[in-house]
């Protein structure tokens, strides 16, 4: 007894020296975090939902990891390919582990994974907290929770997606924390991405029960689905920080239904609410707009600043808005949002965004990847077409 607790006091130092260069921000917050040690920035990666819902085989997803490779999107981060519902046989083998569609998938998940991690990827895969997913073309996870993450660990799954369909009732807060504990219990770091649709505010609990929680229903791809997935998303930025962040769902960008301008709000406003980064079209098919889009690093490097703060909504006007979250280096990241149908010009104040009036930065437009001339104090104002936005660092000057 006394020789373990002598040890855990010398863990504790040991832990207290170790993290003591960390910043006592993410010290103060990574306390109560499911404690796998993934998400110190969000996730970037594809997702088979968006554009090819349930119409997917092993092909597809090798060729798109070999697409993630070639076009370089791998290289800027992208690293998780993840195979969304429809992916199982309607039922469970007869020791009750589930089984990859013979059809779709013959070689197995395994050989799949294999596969991705020779390419320097990850591979996720999707499961339900209820009886069967939402497609209800497989089975769901709930009461098999244990075995199920036994066997994604055994195949080498990277990230788990957990739906919320079809389930008994009872509460997510229940359901969903009996799957934390069962990939916990496998010992591999598994990505937790909880889909529980916002419905019970999982922002207020999501962290200590995984690495992100989607804030909102499903994205479509329209104009108006996705500003109002952004607008649900904002309300909850507190909660965001490293090991756990806001998911207001994946990205539209390359589907076609938006124009370019709109796609690069969509981008932008993920980027800077540090939303994961999970890729929704064909990369194999990837159009040069897209990929200017997708590719472009600037925005990039706002959505894994390390300093990990979702930015939020500091005015809005009418029509326009200005959306602001700091950075790393004292930097501060700035949208100027305009959600109307005419060009207007928008000002961001620096006291709407917090900083002293008197002080001067510069600024980088994100977008035409140029800093401006002038300095700026006290404010930034530009114009900014309809359903288009700014994207901008501001860096102090002293
Ligand atoms: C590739 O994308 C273009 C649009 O960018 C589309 O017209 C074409 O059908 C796509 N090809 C395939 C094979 O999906
Ligand atoms: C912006 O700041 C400048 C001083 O730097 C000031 O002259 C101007 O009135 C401000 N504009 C707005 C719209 O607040």
């Amino acid at each position: 007894m006394e020789l373990t607790s002598a040890l855990a006091w010398l863990t504790t130092c040991l832990l207290l020296t170790l993290t003591s260069s960390t910043d006592p921000q993410s010290l103060i917050s990574r306390r109560n975090l499911l404690g796998n040690g993934l998400g110190s920035t969000p996730p970037m990666g594809w997702s088979s939902w968006n554009y090819f819902n349930c119409k997917i085989d092993e092909a597809t997803i090798k060729q798109t990891a070999d697409a993630l490779v070639s076009t370089g999107l791998a290289k800027l981060g992208y690293k998780y390919v993840n195979i969304d519902d429809c992916w199982a046989e309607s039922s469970r083998d007869d020791k009750g582990a589930l089984v990859p569609k013979r059809t779709t998938f013959p070689s197995g998940i395994k050989v799949l994974a294999d596969y991705v991690h020779s390419k320097g990827l990850k591979l996720g895969i999707y499961s339900d907290a209820g009886f069967y997913t939402c497609s209800k073309e497989q089975p769901g996870s709930l009461g098999h929770e244990e075995q199920d993450a036994q066997t994604f660990a055994s195949w080498g799954i990277d990230f788990l997606k957990y739906d919320n369909c079809n389930n008994d009732g009872s509460r997510p807060t229940l359901r969903y924390p009996v799957m934390t504990r069962a990939l916990m219990k496998t010992k591999r770091p598994i990505f937790f991405n909880l889909c529980e649709w916002g419905d019970m505010h999982p922002a207020l609990w999501g962290y200590t029960v995984g690495n992100s929680w989607r804030t909102t229903n499903d994205i479509s791809d329209t104009w108006e689905s996705m500003v109002s997935r952004a607008d649900q998303n904002e309300v909850y930025a507190d909660f965001a920080r490293p090991g756990g962040w806001n998911d207001p769902d994946m990205l539209e960008v390359g589907n076609g239904g938006m124009t370019k301008n709109e796609y690069i709000v969509h981008f932008s406003i993920w980027a800077i609410s540090k939303s994961p980064l999970v890729i929704g079209c064909d990369v194999r098919n990837i159009s040069k707009e897209t990929m200017e889009i997708i590719a472009n690093k600037e925005v990039i490097a706002v959505n894994q600043d390390k300093l990990g703060v979702q930015a939020k909504k500091v005015r809005m006007e009418g029509d326009w808005e200005v959306w602001a979250g700091p950075l790393t280096h004292d930097r501060i990241a700035v949208l100027l949002l305009n959600r109307g149908a005419w060009l207007t010009s928008i000002t961001a104040h620096w006291e709407d965004i917090g900083i002293a009036p008197a002080t001067t930065f510069k600024a980088r437009d994100l977008w035409k990847h140029k800093t401006l001339k002038p300095r700026f104090t006290g404010n930034l104002t530009d114009s900014v077409e309809a359903h288009a936005c700014k994207m901008f660092i501001l860096s102090p000057v002293y």
